[in-house]
C-alpha cells in the first residue's frame, strides 16, 4: 500500500528554473527508501513537495490514496503526519534551547503541556540527546543539531520521516548511531525516506531506492535489484555499490561461489571467511 504518492509533479521556481520535471514518486507504507542524485538534481525540491511547502504547478500529490487539495486543514492535516527534516539544521532551529526548539512543533498541534512534555522527552531519547533539554541550541555542535531537527519532527509522531541528507557533516560513530536510530523508529512502524549521496550506505540499509536526475526520477527499484541494474545508475554516471563490484570480480575470478550477494562489506568477509576457513586462497 502506497503512503505517498508524487504522481507527475513539475514544479519551476519563480526564476524560471527547473525544480521537477513530471517527476513521479511512490513511497509504500513501512518501507525504508534511499532517494539518490546529484547536486542540483531536485531531491530538496521534491521533498519540499512532500509536506506541501512547495506545490507543483502540474501534477499531484496523494496521501494514503487522498489528493492533497493544498487548503489549510489539508495541509495541517499532511504536515501532522510528514516530518521533514532540514538539509541544514540552522534553516530548521530558531528556539534559544534545546528544549523549547522541540516543543514548538507538538505546541502548535495544539496538544496539552503534560503531552508535549512526554512527546519531547522520548523524542530527545530516540535520537541519544536525552541530557541536553536545557542546553541553548547555538552551541551545540553540527552532528548534535541535527539530532535535535530529528527530535523536533520526531515529537510530532510523524508517520513518514522525510530526512535531507542527514548524514552528511556526521562522522562515522555519529552515522553508525544514526542508522541505529533509523532502524529504530522504522521498527516503531515509522516510514523513512532519506537523501544521500552515499551509494553504499543506500544499499545496505534501504528497501527501495529512487534516482534522481534533472527534476525526474528515472528509477525506483528494491535495493537488492541494485547488484544487477547497473544501467539505471550509469545511466546518472553513479557508481556500484563498493560490495556489489567486489563481490562481482570476485565472482568472476572464481574466488567466490557464484550467487552470493552480500549487502555490506561484512557480509561479503564473512563469505569469504566462510569459503576459505582453513584453506589457501587460490593463488595468481
Ligand atoms: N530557491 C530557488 N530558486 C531558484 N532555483 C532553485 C531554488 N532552489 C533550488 N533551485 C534549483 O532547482 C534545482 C534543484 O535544486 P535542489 O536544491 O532541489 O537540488 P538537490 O538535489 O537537493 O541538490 P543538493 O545535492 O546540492 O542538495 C537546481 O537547479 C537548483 O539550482
Ligand atoms: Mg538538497
Amino acid at each position: 500500500m502506497m503512503l505517498l504518492e508524487l504522481e507527475q509533479a513539475s514544479y519551476r521556481y519563480p526564476n524560471g528554473g527547473v525544480g521537477l520535471e513530471a517527476c513521479s514518486l511512490a513511497i509504500r507504507r513501512g518501507s525504508r527508501n534511499a532517494l539518490i542524485g546529484a547536486n542540483g538534481s531536485g531531491k530538496t525540491t521534491l521533498f519540499q513537495h512532500c509536506n506541501g511547502l512547495l506545490r507543483p504547478q502540474s501534477g499531484v500529490l496523494r496521501y494514503a490514496g487522498t489528493v492533497l487539495d493544498y487548503s489549510r486543514s489539508g495541509l495541517r492535516q499532511l504536515r501532522s503526519k510528514v516530518g521533514l527534516v532540514f538539509q541544514n539544521p540552522d534553516h530548521q532551529l530558531f528556539s534559544a534551547s534545546v528544549q523549547e526548539d522541540v516543543s514548538f512543533g507538538p505546541f502548535n498541534l495544539g496538544l496539552d503541556e503534560a503531552t508535549v512534555r512526554r512527546r519531547v522527552s522520548a523524542a530527545l531519547d530516540a535520537v541519544g540527546m536525552a541530557g541536553f533539554a536545557e542546553r541553548a541550541v547555538h552551541n551545540l555542535s553540527f552532528g548534535q543539531k541535527k539530532r535535535v531537527c530529528i527530535a523536533g519532527v520526531l515529537a510530532m509522531e510523524p508517520e513518514l520521516l522525510v530526512l535531507d541528507e542527514p548524514m552528511a557533516g556526521l562522522d562515522h560513530a555519529m552515522k553508525t548511531e544514526f542508522l541505529a536510530v533509523l532502524d529504530g523508529l522504522h521498527a516503531q512502524g515509522i516510514t523513512l525516506l532519506l537523501a544521500t549521496h552515499d551509494i553504499d550506505l543506500a544499499y545496505r540499509w534501504a528497501d527501495y531506492i529512487h534516482l534522481i536526475d534533472s527534476g525526474v526520477c528515472t528509477a525506483s527499484l528494491p535495493a537488492a535489484d541494485l547488484a544487477y541494474r547497473d544501467d539505471a545508475l550509469s545511466a546518472l554516471g553513479l557508481p556500484l555499490p563498493t560490495v556489489v563490484e567486489l563481490q562481482r570480480r570476485l565472482t568472476a575470478r572464481g574466488l567466490l561461489p557464484k550467487g552470493l550477494l552480500p549487502r555490506t562489506h561484512s557480509e561479503l568477509l564473512t563469505l569469504l571467511d566462510n569459503t576459505y576457513d582453513g584453506k589457501e586462497a587460490p593463488c595468481c
